[in-house]
């Protein structure tokens, strides 16, 4: 039997090249060797946007955007966490089982808490029991379908980590192997994409290049990335330059290497380098972009797929809550 993989994308903003690259493209990969559950995790994007008509938009945009970046839903279960009640009465189960302290210790809420403090403003100031308890949330998205893998960035192995305690804290008291325990899988050979500016791309930095565009849109957010003031003649260091390490992201080997040649020999301003970047960046963006809006114009379409997934997924979720409600002893 193939293991299963399962991970939840939260709708919180526009997909970027960053995600691309990060997320939607391994995660792609990853659903050629296991059963593949992934889903869009909108009730914890609940904790941040507060505006109906952004959340609902965004989680279409989102949902359709996997769709345009190669995610078959035919192959992988592919669903909204909120269709899925059995995840909220999981969560409530393994709240019993998940000590307080555990929660004190997460990264998210610790950050926020720092935050308050640095302000001189009461610890827990703005801090919702969303934010504070959502690593039993998302525990349960994982728990719930017998999870063997659980493809994440590093920021999230904390949370995997803390399934891994709530299942065995579950497990041990009742003797039994009722969950299974979960594993974070982290591509570490997966770039950091960089964005405009130079940083880590993240819509958090407001330097995304995002995926689905317009192409004359792309053309100018990509003549804004920041450069040096070195001269057209200068030559110039293809591993120092943010255009270059993009470049590389969408070109062949030999156009690789045919650019960082001319970056080393002179001659080429950062405005050639730029448009070279347009160039490969478009020519992989356009398919995708195309598919994206022909999915974003047919809203039943993209209902159905989610429903078909919900379908799919709810069956199994009901078997895992029915083992645990018998377990428990709340028949
Ligand atoms: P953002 O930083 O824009 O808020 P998210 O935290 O929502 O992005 O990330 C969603 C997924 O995309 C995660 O798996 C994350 O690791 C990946 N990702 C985001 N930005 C990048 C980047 N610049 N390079 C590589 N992967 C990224
Ligand atoms: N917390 C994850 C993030 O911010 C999203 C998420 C929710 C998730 N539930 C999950 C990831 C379950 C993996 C498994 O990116």
């Amino acid at each position: 039997m193939k293991k299963i993989s399962l991970t939840g994308i939260k709708p919180t903003g526009q997909l970027h090249i960053g995600n691309y690259f990060g997320a939607i493209k391994p995660a792609v990969e990853l659903a050629k060797t296991y059963d593949a559950r992934y889903f869009i995790a909108d009730y914890h994007s609940l904790n941040l946007i507060k505006d109906p008509k952004q959340l609902s938009s965004l989680i279409r945009e989102v949902a359709a955007g996997w769709l345009a970046g190669g995610l078959n839903p035919d192959e992988v279960i592919f669903y909204r966490q909120s269709a899925i009640p059995e995840v909220f009465e999981l969560t409530t189960i393994l709240m019993a089982f998940t000590a307080k302290g555990l929660m004190n210790r997460a990264h998210a809420y610790k950050a926020s808490v720092q935050e308050n403090i640095e302000k001189q403003s009461d610890s827990d100031a703005g801090i919702n029991m969303g934010l504070y308890t959502y690593p039993v949330l998302m525990a349960a998205d994982i728990l719930l379908f017998d999870s063997n893998v659980v493809p994440v960035g590093r920021d999230q192995v904390q949370h995997v980590e803390m399934a891994q305690d709530i299942a065995q804290a579950l497990n041990f008291n009742y003797k039994k192997d009722l969950l299974v325990v979960p594993e974070a899988s982290v591509q570490e050979q997966v770039a950091v994409v960089p964005g405009l500016d130079g940083r880590k791309m993240s819509k958090s930095y407001n330097n995304t290049i995002p995926l689905f565009i317009p192409e004359n849109q792309l053309k100018k957010l990509i003549m804004r990335i920041v450069t040096n003031s070195q001269g057209v003649d200068e030559p110039k260091d293809p591993e120092s330059s943010q255009i270059y390490q993009l470049f590389k992201l969408f070109a062949s080997a030999d156009e690789q290497k045919a650019l960082a040649d001319r970056y080393r020999a002179g001659g080429m301003g950062w405005g050639e380098a730029k448009d070279a970047l347009f160039q490969v960046v478009n020519r992989e963006v356009t398919p995708l972009r195309e598919r994206f809006n022909a999915i974003m114009d047919d809203p039943k379409k993209l209902d159905d797929i989610l429903k078909q997934g919900a379908d799919k997924a709810r069956p199994i979720a009901a078997r895992t809550v029915a083992r645990l409600r018998k377990a428990i002893g709340i028949d």
